[in-house]
């Protein structure tokens, strides 16, 4: 019966597969189909927040909340075809009791304060606000641990997208570093990240498997221990 239970398995690989051209793009078809598939099972982790939440406004400039499906058109959109110089965002990635162990309330806040100092600040950078407890696969797909801030430049397409990551201090981030950050524009001096979780132009996110790995670290991550351990002598059992 294992036969069986394999061509059927297979059948639909081949249909999805037949419509493609190159083994690449089938290659993808088939990753795609499977991702699709398994997903369905998976519960979504990834919170969404109330449309009321989703701009914090203070003033004039407001605080964006990055979630999976909105980080990317929210970023690329503060961009008009016509400008010349690139759109500075600061993306201050954060966590809760999950992700950052309750440390990084005293940055969060600082962070909140700088935001608010700096909505009626035309020359500000973009700010915006990613939490890893709510959005733990966005985390995961960017490669991002809390608590660091990711000062994005952004120009049109195919323009790459300068990235520099600055992890902050937990116990003595206050409004000081970030306005201190802005005013020496130190930040300029760290290099470019080019990793391969970069989220806009690194081979993982080209590629499209950036988020269908972050779905996959997040479930390693959630999977209590115990059961991993059943499964693996599961599989050890019937492989011998
Ligand atoms: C985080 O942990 C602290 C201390 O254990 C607790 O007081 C707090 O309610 C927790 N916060 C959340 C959002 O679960
Ligand atoms: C900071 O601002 C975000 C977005 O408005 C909000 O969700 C979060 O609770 C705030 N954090 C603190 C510590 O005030
Ligand atoms: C964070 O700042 C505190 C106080 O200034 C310092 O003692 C600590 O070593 C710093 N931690 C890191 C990781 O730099």
């Amino acid at each position: 019966m294992r036969f069986s239970t394999a061509s059927l398995l297979a059948l639909p690989l081949l249909a999805a597969a037949a419509q493609q051209e190159t083994p690449l793009e089938q290659a993808k078809a088939q990753a795609q189909y499977w991702f699709d598939k398994i997903s369905s099972y998976i519960p979504n982790p990834n919170r969404q927040h109330t449309p009321h939440a989703a701009t914090a406004k203070a003033g004039g400039k407001s605080l964006h909340v990055l979630t999976l499906d909105n980080w990317e058109h929210t970023i690329r959109s503060s961009v008009k075809p016509t400008s010349t110089t690139p759109e500075e965002w600061w993306v201050f990635v954060t966590g809760g009791n999950k992700t950052c162990f309750g440390h990084c309330i005293k940055a969060e806040t600082a962070f909140n304060e700088t935001a608010a100092l700096w909505s009626v600040n035309p020359a500000a950078p973009n700010l915006a606000y990613v939490d890893c407890d709510n959005q733990p696969v966005l985390c995961n797909s960017w490669g991002a641990g809390p608590p660091s801030l990711w000062i994005m430049e952004v120009s049109t397409p195919p323009a790459p997208v300068d990235i520099r990551v600055k992890s902050l201090n937990a116990t003595d981030t206050t409004v000081k570093t970030f306005t201190d950050l802005q005013a020496s524009k130190e930040w300029k001096e760290k290099p470019v990240y080019d990793g391969y979780f970069h989220p806009f132009d690194g081979p993982l996110a080209k590629y499209g498997v950036a988020v269908p790995l972050g779905y996959v670290f997040w479930v390693f991550a959630t999977i209590p221990s115990w059961l991993f351990m059943i499964g693996i002598s599961f599989l050890s059992r019937s492989v011998m």
